[in-house]
């Protein structure tokens, strides 16, 4: 089976009704790009939407954060988390929700999700062991999306996707090797970019969802692009969730030399990402709400 990229590409890009993130979200990532923003009207756009008020209150107090007091207000959330942690909050807490509506497809969603999550405190983790702290924020939102295009062919294309995942099964490969085949190198990472471009997110969230099984052809934001790669194979070594098939794909080779990853950095930053997840449990909690 073969199929023709140009013709699934024109398919994908004319549905309809894709997954949308709350406008609200949208905003709320512009914003926090521009300069002058302040506390204030950022705290003032998320009270526009008290759910996602709510999961961000509730959030900001899980243990994840450990904070020692409540954080009772959004406003106080925004001042205590800063900027970048309160993105990555907003991100999460709407993310999963957004997909929740779509069609129903052959992925087991809460495990795909679990995986997805892995993945973003994986590449959070490997970016603060290599000595990038202030890509950690960023890197877990590559984390948190680099799958999506797993899902867009899951809920709106599972006439191609369902045999792209037994096949994997029953040949024991990944699904990014079997989509390569099939669909002439059109994959779920381009699926992803496109989707994550049409929200209108940063180019650095776009390259990362894009480059995540190929991080070596990045020049731009390669660091953040590698930190995702490697979250998401720390993700599958502690076996976190499930992106759709059970091998995991080996690291790349030049990325290994390039961030010398040796045995040390491994040891760190498993030790990082399982001691994240422990703390995680209203993260995971959530994904079945
Ligand atoms: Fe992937
Ligand atoms: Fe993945």
């Amino acid at each position: 089976m073969a199929l023709d990229p140009q013709k699934l590409r024109a398919k994908i890009e004319s549905i309809g009704d894709l997954p949308t993130l709350p406008t609200v979200v949208t905003k709320i990532v512009g914003q926090l790009n521009n300069p002058s923003t302040n506390a204030a009207d950022i705290g003032k756009l998320i009270e526009q939407d008290p759910a996602l008020s709510g999961k961000v209150l509730r959030l900001v107090n899980s243990a994840y954060y450990g904070f020692p007091r409540q954080i009772k207000s959004i406003q106080s959330a925004v001042v205590i988390l800063g900027f970048n942690k309160i993105r990555t909050t907003i991100m999460t807490a709407s993310l999963f929700s957004s997909f929740r509506k779509g069609p129903a497809g052959f992925l087991n969603i809460n495990r795909f999700w679990q995986h997805s999550l892995g993945a973003a405190m994986g590449a959070k983790s490997a970016a603060e062991t290599l000595g990038s702290v202030h890509l950690a924020e960023d890197a877990f939102i590559g984390g948190l999306l680099h799958d999506v295009g797993k899902i867009i062919m899951d809920q709106y294309q599972p006439a191609i996707f369902g045999p792209i995942l037994k096949y994997a099964a029953d040949k024991g490969m990944l699904v990014t090797e079997v989509e390569n085949q099939v669909m002439n190198g059109f994959n779920h990472a381009a699926i992803g970019s496109w989707l994550v471009e049409n929200w209108r997110l940063p180019k650095d969230i776009v390259r990362m969802v894009e480059g995540h099984h190929s991080p070596q052809r990045y020049n731009q934001d390669r660091e953040l692009v590698a930190f995702v790669h490697i979250g998401d194979i720390l993700a599958r070594a502690i076996g976190v969730g499930n992106g759709g098939d059970n091998r995991m794909p080996a690291l790349n080779s030049e990325i290994v030399a390039n961030f010398q990853l040796n045995e040390v950095f491994f040891e760190k930053s498993v030790t990082k990402l399982i001691r994240e997840i422990e703390k995680a449990s209203e993260f995971f909690s959530m994904l079945t709400i």
